[in-house]
């Protein structure tokens, strides 16, 4: 599920940022300062989840206690007898539904693409597809932009898969590194 961000998002987002940008200036700061500029096009992207509370113990508790993860698909499925099985043995009552964030976008609503990650755990679910589609619904957009660094290629293939085509080079906008500067025109259909 994609919704915007709130500022207790923000420890979660930064784990994600120094995973995903080892060289990254952004601090909490920056992504607060983000947050104001763009209220509605700071979005994550949440897994719902339910947890028992962290296994400490044996091998076998904790693999029991991985087991009962909740699968969100499957929670409300009734058991053989009709009962819930799922929502019986496997909802922790004490925390309740708990969110993960697994990737973020932070995008203008003229198109620039500020910044986009996903958690390295889940990458290749379509999860950065789905922010892309999302930006690219924004009203009146004529194209999206980014800019991309030299030697990202993983970036360049998923841009390109989207459609993105580089029209530009900044000189070590980076620092020591060239940017590639990739967008895509968006055609609108006339209704
Ligand atoms: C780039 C990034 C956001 C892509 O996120 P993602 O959720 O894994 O991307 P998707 O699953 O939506 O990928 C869609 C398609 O793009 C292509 N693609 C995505 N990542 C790719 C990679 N590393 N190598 C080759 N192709 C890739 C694939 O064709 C993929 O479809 P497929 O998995 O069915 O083959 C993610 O790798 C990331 O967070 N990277 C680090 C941060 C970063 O570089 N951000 C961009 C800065 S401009």
């Amino acid at each position: 599920m994609i919704r915007p961000f709130s500022s207790s998002d923000l420890d979660s987002i930064l784990k994600i940022e120094s995973q995903s940008f080892p060289k990254s200036p952004y601090n909490g700061a920056t992504f607060l300062n983000l947050h104001y500029l763009y209220p509605e096009t700071f979005l994550v992207y949440v897994n719902l989840s339910t947890f028992l509370p962290e296994a400490s113990g044996s091998p076998s508790t904790r693999a029991q206690t991985e087991g009962l993860r909740v699968d969100p698909e499957r929670r409300f499925s009734p058991g053989p007898e009709g009962r819930n099985l799922d929502a019986v043995e496997r909802v922790d009552i004490n925390n309740g539904p708990k969110e993960e964030i697994l990737g973020y976008i932070i995008f203008s609503r003229d198109g620039h693409i500020i910044s986009i990650a996903v958690h390295p755990q889940h990458r290749r679910k379509h999860i950065a597809t789905k922010f892309l589609q999302k930006a690219m619904k924004t009203p009146h957009l004529k194209k999206v932009w980014a800019e991309v660094r030299r030697s990202n290629h993983g970036a360049q293939a998923f841009y390109s898969k989207m459609g993105f085509q580089i029209t530009g080079v900044v000189p070590n906008y980076y620092g020591n590194e060239d940017a590639l500067i990739i967008e895509r025109t968006l055609v609108k259909k006339l209704s």
